[in-house]
C-alpha cells in the first residue's frame, strides 16, 4: 500500500514511517517542522538529538535500504495539500500533523486560536483533497482519548445506544474535552464523521491514549531515534517525571494525583496504526478505535518512575503541587477498547519495562537534559488570565504562534534542512 503520513517528522510520525516501510509499504511524508520550532519557542529541545530530515532520509536508505519520499509544506495551504495528493494518490492517509500540546494551547489567546484554526484547517484540507484527488483513500485520523474527558460511566468506542423519553438511538458518545487542544480534536472528529456521511469518506478516528517510549524494533541506530520531549509544555507527565528524576528534581504529581488516563507504548501504537491501515474502513464508514492498553493514575506513574529510578541509583521524591489544570482529581475511568483486538492487536510492551528503557536512553543523553533543566517544572495555568510570567519570560518578545508558523513551501521533495 502507498501511505501518506502527515507529521512524519514528529514523535509518532517518524517511527510509524519506519514501521510501515519495514512491513513493505510505500511511505510518503509531509511536515513543516513546526514542532521543532514550537519546542524551541518555549526554550526546549528533544532529549534525543534529531537529525535534519534529509539526514533522516539518508539513514533510512543506508540502514533499512528503503526510500522515503518527503514534501516540506504546511497543511494549512490547500494548494500544497491538493498537489501532493494529486501527485501521490495514496491508498491511506495517516493524519498526525497537528499542534498536540494541551499546555501550549492554554498559554494565551494566540496559542488557543492557532491550535484550533491550524488543526481544523489541516483536517478539512485533507478531507477535501482526498475527495477531489483520491476519493477511495482511507483517512486514519489521530484523535485522542482526551476528547471523552472523564465521565462517571464506561466510555464506549465512539458510539453508544441511548434511550431518551422512550425513544432509542445509536449516537456519538458525548465529548468533554479538557483543553483548547482537546476541543480541536473533538471538532476534528465531528468534521471527519460528517465527511464520511456527505462525501463517502472511509475514515478511522483513533482515540489515542498517551504514548510512552522512545524505541521501536525498527529503531536500531541512533540516527533513527524519534524525539523525546520533557519540558512542561511538550513533555507528557511520564516523560517529565523521568526527566525530573534524572535531573535530581522532585517528581511533580499534580494535585491528589488520582487523575487517570489511558496509555499505550510507542511500539504498540505503531502496531495499532498499521492494523488500521491494513484493514481499512469501507467507503462512507466512520469508525472509532479507542487506542490504549491500560489506564494509570498520575500517582501510579510517579511511583513506577521512582521505583525504576532507584534501580539506576537515583532517589527522586514525589511532590504534589496544586494542579494547574482544571480537571477532576478523583474520578471513575473505564474506557472500552475492543475494535483493535478484533483486528489482531496484541500488546507487546509493558509500562515498567519501557520506563526502564527510557531511563537508560535519558541517562545517555543526560547533558541535553541538563542544558534545559529550567524548562521541566510547571508554569502554564489553566485558570489564570494568562500563564505564569516564568513561561512568558522564556518566550521571545514577538513570539506568538502565528510568527512561529513557517511559510508554506512548494510541493517538491525538499533537501532543505529543518532548524536544529
Ligand atoms: N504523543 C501522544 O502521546 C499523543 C496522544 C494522543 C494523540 N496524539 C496525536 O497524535 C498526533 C501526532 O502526535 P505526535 O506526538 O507525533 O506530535 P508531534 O508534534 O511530535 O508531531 C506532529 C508533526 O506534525 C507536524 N505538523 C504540525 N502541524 C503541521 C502542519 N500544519 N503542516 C505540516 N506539518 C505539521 C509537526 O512539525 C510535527 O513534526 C497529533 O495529532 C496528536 O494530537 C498524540
Amino acid at each position: 500500500m502507498k501511505v501518506l503520513v502527515t507529521g512524519i517528522d514528529g514523535y509518532s510520525g517518524w517511527p510509524l514511517a519506519l514501521h510501515l516501510l519495514s512491513r513493505g509499504h510505500e511511505v510518503v511524508g509531509i511536515d513543516n517542522f513546526v514542532t521543532r520550532k514550537r519546542v524551541a519557542e518555549v526554550g526546549s529541545w528533544s532529549a534525543t538529538p534529531i537529525p535534519s530530515f534529509p539526514n533522516r532520509q539518508k539513514a533510512v536508505r543506508e540502514i533499512l535500504g528503503k526510500e522515503l519520499t518527503f514534501y516540506k509544506g504546511d497543511l494549512t495551504n490547500y494548494q500544497f495539500v491538493h498537489e501532493v495528493l494529486e501527485r501521490e494518490k495514496p491508498d491511506s492517509v495517516v493524519h498526525l500533523a497537528e499542534q498536540r500540546s494541551a499546555p501550549y494551547s492554554m498559554i494565551d489567546v494566540h496559542h488557543a486560536v492557532a491550535t484550533q484554526v491550524q488543526n481544523l484547517t489541516g483536517t478539512l484540507h485533507l478531507i477535501y483533497a482526498i475527495r477531489d484527488t483520491c476519493p477511495t483513500a482511507h483517512l486514519v485520523k489521530m484523535g485522542t482519548m482526551g476528547e471523552y474527558g472523564t465521565p462517571n460511566t464506561d466510555i464506549p468506542e465512539g458510539f453508544f445506544e441511548t434511550e431518551f423519553h422512550g425513544r432509542k438511538d445509536y449516537l456519538p458518545f458525548p465529548r468533554q474535552a479538557g483543553s483548547w487542544y482537546h476541543w480541536s480534536k473533538v471538532f476534528d472528529s465531528g468534521d471527519v464523521m460528517f465527511a464520511s456521511k456527505i462525501f463517502g469518506l472511509a475514515a478511522t478516528d483513533v482515540m489515542q491514549g498517551v504514548i510512552y517510549g522512545i524505541r521501536t524494533p525498527e529503531i536500531t541506530d541512533h540516527r533513527l531515534l524519534t524525539r523525546f520531549d520533557f519540558d512542561e509544555t511538550w513533555g507528557t507527565a511520564l516523560n517529565r517525571f523521568i526527566a525530573q528524576s534524572v535531573l535530581g528534581l522532585p517528581i511533580t504529581a499534580y494535585g491528589k494525583g488520582e487523575q487517570k488516563r489511558g496509555f499505550i507504548a510507542l511500539e504498540d501504537s505503531m502496531q495499532s496504526l498499521r492494523l488500521a491501515v491494513e484493514h481499512p474502513a469501507k467507503p462512507g464508514e466512520y469508525r472509532v478505535f479507542n487506542q490504549f492498553d491500560a489506564a494509570y493514575s498520575v500517582n501510579q506513574l510517579a511511583e513506577i518512575t521512582a521505583r525504576v529510578a532507584h534501580e539506576f541509583g537515583l532517589k527522586p521524591v514525589i511532590e504534589h503541587p496544586p494542579d494547574p489544570r482544571v480537571e477532576a482529581e478523583q474520578h471513575y475511568y473505564n474506557p472500552i477498547h475492543e475494535h483493535l483486538l478484533a483486528l489482531g492487536y496484541k500488546r507487546a510492551r509493558d509500562l515498567e519495562e519501557v520506563v526502564r528503557e527510557i531511563f537508560h536512553d535519558l541517562l545517555h543523553f543526560r547533558r541535553r537534559l541538563e542544558a534545559k533543566r529550567f524548562v521541566v517544572m510547571p508554569t502554564v495555568q489553566w485558570r489564570s488570565v494568562d500563564s505564569e510570567p516564568a513561561l512568558h519570560a522564556r518566550l521571545p518578545p514577538t513570539a506568538h504562534p502565528g510568527a512561529s508558523s513557517p511559510t508554506t513551501q512548494g510541493s517538491e521533495p525538499t533537501t532543505e534542512h529543518p532548524p536544529a
